[in-house]
Order: structure tokens, then sequence, then C-alpha cells
């Protein structure tokens, strides 16, 4: 491989050499992209400075129960980790979304044996002080948008706890059904969480287009189209 020095030149060929990275959707005031070693510092600063109430519990893993560089390595681990083990048999999205610019949460998506279930679950957080504003719905439907139009998901689900009504607000505006709960444990002690199950004829479209690029090389990476006999996506 050439050796290059030029910042934009660095992040095109990292693209080239791992498909997430080309990855970004636009849809209105947000952008929408999996990040990178170089935004974590950025990112990090969002989750210090709050995502929820420190006697509420939105996850079904409390990854924001760990502080300070405990919670930044256990975090920078955890987007390494969901790189480094990213197959056709499993995989994650967790892209960080910037409004006007300014970096302000992640909206994800994972999925297991994707190319017979064609399911994955969607999963999301905003800093506190971008919250309320429709940043979440907006997201949730960019995301949504980038499934079931572009990556052959025939479903969305998604999950909420039943003592968390934005994100079950952000699931019903966005078009999402009901269905059925579950009795997790949660920090010791039992919390219902509510399934919820979206498909396209239901998807409430966001009132902005939602452009994607670099689609083509994420789908070859993870077994939904062929790659040519160079390696590229056909
Ligand atoms: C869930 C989350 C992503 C939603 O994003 P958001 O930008 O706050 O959501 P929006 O502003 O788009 O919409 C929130 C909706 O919830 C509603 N809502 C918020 N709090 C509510 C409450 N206590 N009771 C009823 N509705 C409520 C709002 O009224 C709004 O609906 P509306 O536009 O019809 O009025 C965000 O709140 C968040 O990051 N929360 C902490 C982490 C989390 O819970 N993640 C999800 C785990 S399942």
């Amino acid at each position: 491989m050439e050796h290059v020095s030029d910042p934009e030149a660095v992040d095109d060929a990292l693209a080239g050499l791992w498909p997430p990275f080309g990855l970004r959707v636009t849809c209105g005031p947000l952008v929408l992209r999996p990040m990178r070693d170089a935004d974590f510092p950025e990112v990090l600063a969002v989750v210090h400075s709050g995502i929820h109430a420190p006697d509420a519990m939105p996850f079904y893993f409390p990854w924001t129960d760990a502080q300070g560089p405990t919670m930044e390595r256990q975090f920078v681990q955890y987007h390494w980790r969901s790189r480094a083990e990213l197959s056709p048999e499993r995989w994650s999205l967790d892209l960080g979304v910037w409004h006007e610019g300014r970096f302000v949460g992640v909206q994800g998506v994972s999925t297991k044996e994707f190319l017979v279930t064609r399911t994955g679950e969607t999963g999301s957080w905003l800093g506190q002080e971008f919250q309320g504003r429709g940043i979440g719905t907006l997201m949730r439907q960019a995301i949504c948008v980038l499934c079931l139009d572009h990556l052959d998901f025939a479903e969305v689900t998604s999950g909420a706890f039943v003592d968390n009504p934005a994100s079950l607000a952000v699931s019903r505006k966005v078009g999402y059904r009901r269905n059925g709960e579950e009795r997790l444990a949660r920090k010791g002690a039992v919390a219902t969480n509510v399934h919820l199950l979206l498909t396209s004829e239901d998807l409430v479209r966001p009132p902005h287009a939602v452009e994607v690029a670099g689609v083509a090389a994420f789908r070859e990476l993870v077994g939904l189209d062929a790659a040519d006999s160079q390696g590229r996506a056909t």
C-alpha cells in the first residue's frame, strides 16, 4: 500500500481497508457514521457530561455505571472488540451521530446470523443536553432507512424498559409496534422490558431525504453481495 500522510487521504485509505469507515448516512442536520479512534475524546466528553439521571439505568448492560478512566477504557475496548469481531455471522454498527457538526450521541444496530434472520436490534443514546429536541427520533428514522432500504432487513427490533418513556415514545413515533414483554434482571432487581418491532410498511419516514454513502463495500463485508475477483463489492 502507498504511504499517505495528508489527513483526508489517510481517511480514504482507512475506509479502503475497513469498509465501515466509509459508511455515511446524512439526514437533514444529522450525519451518522462509524466512530474512528480520533473521535473518541469528543465522544467520551459527551458521555462524561451525562446520558441519564444517576438513579436510572436505561441500558441492558449498565456500562454507564463505570467511572473515569475505567469507563473510558471499557468504552474504547467495546468499540475495538466490535470491529475486531465483525463477521457475516455477527455484526454491529455503532454510528456516531453529529448534529450540525457537533457530536451528540450514538445510534447502533446489531444482529446475529443476518443472512438467515434478516433482523437486528437498534439501540441508542444522546448526551442529556441534546435530548428532548427530536434528535433521537430523527437518528432512529435514519438508521431504520439504512437497514430497511439499503441493507435488506426484513424487520428491525428494539427494546426499552417500561420506565424509559422517551425511548418508548421514539419507537412509537418511528412506527415500531409492541411485540411482548420480558422480565429482566437489572442491577439485581426485576425490570420489565418492552419488545418492539418495525417493518418497512410501518416505518414513519423522516422529514428529510436520507443519503447513504459507502454501502456497497459494507454489504460485501457482511456477505450480502459477492465481491469481484479483485475483492471489490460488485
Ligand atoms: C431515548 C433517547 C435516545 C431519545 O432521544 P430524544 O432526542 O430525547 O427523543 P425525541 O426528542 O426525539 O423524542 C422524545 C419523545 O419522548 C417523549 N418523552 C420524553 N420524556 C417523556 C416522559 N417522561 N413521558 C412521556 N413522554 C416522554 C417526548 O415528549 C418526545 O415525544 P414527542 O415529540 O411526541 O413529544 C434519549 O432520550 C436518550 O439518550 N436517553 C438516555 C439513553 C436511553 O434511554 N437510550 C435508549 C435505551 S433503550
